[in-house]
C-alpha cells in the first residue's frame, strides 16, 4: 500500500511501521489515522508478518499527540468523530492478532503516549519525554488515555501525570511501569527490533493466547479470569505445537514450530 505518512520496512517476520511526519514531530492527524488503520487491516491479514513494531520518523519525537492545528477549530460534534476515529484503531492496535511493540524514540505526548499505552510492550530511548499535555491546552486525553493509563499504572500517579501536564524522563516512566525498558538512543531500533523477532520465533498460537489472556482477563473478575485461562491453556493441548515442544524437550533438540 501507499501511505503518505507512514513508512513501512519488513525485517523478516517484523513489520517496522514509521509515523513519518518528522516536520510535525510525527503528531497524528486524521490522514495519518486512516493510514495506520488501512495498514493495520493489510498487515492483519498477511501471515508473513508475527510482529509488528511502531516507531517515529526523525531523531526528537515517537508521535508529539494529536495534531493540535487540525483540532483547534472543530466543535463538540466533530472533536467527537476524531477522539471515535483514534480510539478505534487504538483498540484495534490493543487487540491486534498481532504483537504490538513501541519503539519509543523521543516524545510521546498525549496521543502519542496514548497511542504507546494501545500496544503490547512498550521500549523507550533514554532521551524520551512522555506524559499527557493535554490539561495545558484546555482539555483532557481522548484517546483512551483515561483509561489505559490508570490500568497500566495505577490511579493516583495516572490522575498526577493528567492533572499537572508534566513531561516524564524514560527513566521515570519506567519507574511507573509505563515502559517496560530504556535503553540508549542509539540502541533502541536495535533492541526493540531484537525483541519483536525473538517473540515472532515463538509458536504464535501461545503468543496470541497469551495476550488474549492478559487482556480479555483483566476485564474480568478474577475467578472468571482465571477459568478462561484454564480454557485457553486447554486450548494449547489442541495444537501441534504443544505437542512437539513437549517432545522437543523430553528428547533434548530444539522444537520445530509449525504455528498451528
Ligand atoms: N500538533 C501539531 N503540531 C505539532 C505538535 C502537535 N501535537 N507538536 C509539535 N508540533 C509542531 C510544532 O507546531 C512545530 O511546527 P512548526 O515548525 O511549523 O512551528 C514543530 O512541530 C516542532 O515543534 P516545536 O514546538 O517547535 O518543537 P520544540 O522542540 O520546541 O518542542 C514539544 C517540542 C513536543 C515540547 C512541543 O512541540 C509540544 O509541546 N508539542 C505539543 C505536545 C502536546 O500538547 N501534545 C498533546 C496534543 S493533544
Amino acid at each position: 500500500m501507499s501511505a503518505k505518512n507512514l513508512l513501512l520496512k519488513q525485517y523478516g517476520e517484523v513489520t517496522v511501521i514509521t509515523i513519518n511526519r518528522p516536520d510535525a514531530l510525527n503528531a497524528l492527524n486524521p490522514e495519518t489515522l486512516k493510514e495506520l488503520d488501512e495498514t493495520f487491516s493489510e498487515i492483519e491479514a498477511n501471515p508473513a508478518t508475527k510482529v509488528i513494531m511502531i516507531t517515529g520518523a526523525g531523531d526528537k519525537a515517537f508521535v508529539a499527540g494529536g495534531d493540535i492545528s487540525v483540532m483547534q477549530p472543530l466543535n463538540p460534534l466533530q472533536a467527537r468523530t476524531v477522539a471515535r476515529q483514534a480510539q478505534h484503531l487504538f483498540n484495534r492496535i490493543e487487540h491486534s492478532t498481532k504483537i504490538v511493540l513501541a519503539a519509543i524514540n523521543g516524545y510521546a505526548l498525549g496521543g502519542g503516549c496514548e497511542l504507546a499505552l494501545a500496544c503490547d510492550i512498550r521500549l523507550a530511548a533514554d532521551s524520551a519525554k512522555l506524559g499527557q499535555p493535554e490539561i495545558n491546552l484546555g482539555i483532557i486525553p481522548g484517546w483512551a488515555g483515561t483509561q489505559r493509563l490508570p490500568r497500566l499504572i495505577g490511579k493516583g500517579k495516572a490522575k498526577e501525570l493528567m492533572l499537572t501536564g508534566n513531561m516524564i524522563s524514560a527513566l521515570q516512566a519506567e519507574k511507573l511501569g509505563l515502559v517496560n525498558k530504556v535503553v540508549p538512543d542509539d540502541k533502541l531500533f536495535d533492541t526493540t527490533l531484537e525483541m519483536a523477532q525473538k517473540i515472532a520465533a515463538k509458536p504464535q498460537v501461545a503468543v496470541r493466547l497469551i495476550k488474549q489472556a492478559v487482556d480479555n482477563g483483566m476485564e474480568m473478575p478474577v475467578d472468571k479470569a482465571i477459568d478462561y485461562e484454564a480454557e485457553l491453556f486447554a486450548l494449547c493441548f489442541a495444537t501441534e505445537d504443544q505437542k512437539e515442544g513437549m517432545a522437543a524437550f523430553l528428547e533434548k533438540r530444539e522444537p520445530n514450530w509449525k504455528d498451528c
